[in-house]
């Protein structure tokens, strides 16, 4: 497999590639892949002649600095199970910090037509400035035809949509499905952070979550978001921070439901020290 560290030596590799009229898939990570990422990685390789996969903790988009250090970090594992996939067709990028930002670890300010103001941007400072910053960076590195994100993280892709979109970036964003552990529990890199209980009390989120969804067939989403609180009120080891019906397209949450519009919830949850977050499409 081809792994590179440097930003110039992967642009004059991909010039190659690209000359001979292969298209470029791309999927960004943070690493300590798990099946959630392969499941993006397969996807790509299904529409693509090659995959770029980025390896690459960034700093910007951490508003808090322990989760940051504590971020597990596993590139050699991470490129033997990307060897299972395919070991001619995947390309690794693992850059530095100092191969993105040089000496200063900043990030650019964004606005993302209000969709940076909810849920996880109202919750964690600076995130989608950092997650702006890094992702139109490696989009400009990797210069893909097309570029993978999971719904895991939906906000984070609609975000993405939108800089694609105000910055008339070349790519086409690709949305993938959540893909879960067998009792539910939406795959994630944090997960191999959780105690045995909290592992063992988390698929709650998810079972919550169907729950909430049979409910709002005929409820109010207000009625369904008090419900979801009284829940997790009687969890001892889950601390809900937030659960919000929001609208798929613009994220703002639900005032009145309308059959015209679509509607997603929204889940960020404390499993002891590590946050996990999920949601649902309800209609
Ligand atoms: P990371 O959390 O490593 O996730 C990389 C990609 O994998 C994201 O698009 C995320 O939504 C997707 N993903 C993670 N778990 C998934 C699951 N269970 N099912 C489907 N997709 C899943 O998201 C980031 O990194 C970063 O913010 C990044 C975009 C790389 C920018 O730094």
């Amino acid at each position: 497999m081809k792994k590179f560290l440097n930003k110039t030596e992967l642009s004059h590799h991909l010039d190659a590639v690209k000359a001979k009229g292969n298209s470029i898939g791309f999927v960004p990570t943070m690493g300590a892949l798990h099946n959630g990422h392969l499941s993006l990685v397969e996807k790509g390789l299904s529409e693509n002649d090659l995959i770029v996969v980025s390896i690459f903790v960034n700093p910007t988009q951490f508003d808090n600095q322990e989760d940051l250090v504590k971020y597990p970090r596993t590139l050699d594992a991470d490129i033997s199970l990307l060897q299972t996939v395919s070991d001619t067709s995947i390309i690794v990028y693992a850059p530095t910090v100092k191969d993105i930002y040089g000496k200063h670890i900043k990030s650019q300010s964004f606005t993302f037509d209000g969709l940076e103001h909810e849920m996880e941007g109202a919750f964690r400072d600076g995130h989608f400035d950092g997650v702006g910053t890094i992702v139109k960076r490696l989009l400009e590195i990797v210069k893909p035809d097309f570029a993978y994100f999971g719904e895991k993280d939906f906000q984070q892709l609609q975000i993405i949509k939108k800089l694609v979109e105000l910055h008339h970036l070349p790519v086409k964003i690709v949305g993938c499905a959540i893909h879960r552990a067998e009792d539910g529990l939406a795959m994630s890199s944090r997960n191999t952070r959780l105690t045995e209980a909290h592992r063992h009390s988390a698929p709650f989120i998810y079972k919550t979550l169907k729950s909430a969804k049979v409910k709002f067939g005929t409820k109010s989403a207000k009625y369904v978001t008090e419900w979801v609180e009284k829940q997790f009120k009687k969890q001892p080891l889950l601390e809900l921070e937030y659960f919000i019906i929001a609208d798929t397209q613009t994220l703002k949450p639900v005032k009145r439901k309308s059959t015209k519009k679509t509607y997603r919830a929204f889940i960020a949850v404390y499993a002891g020290d590590i946050r996990l977050i999920d949601n649902i499409a309800l209609n």
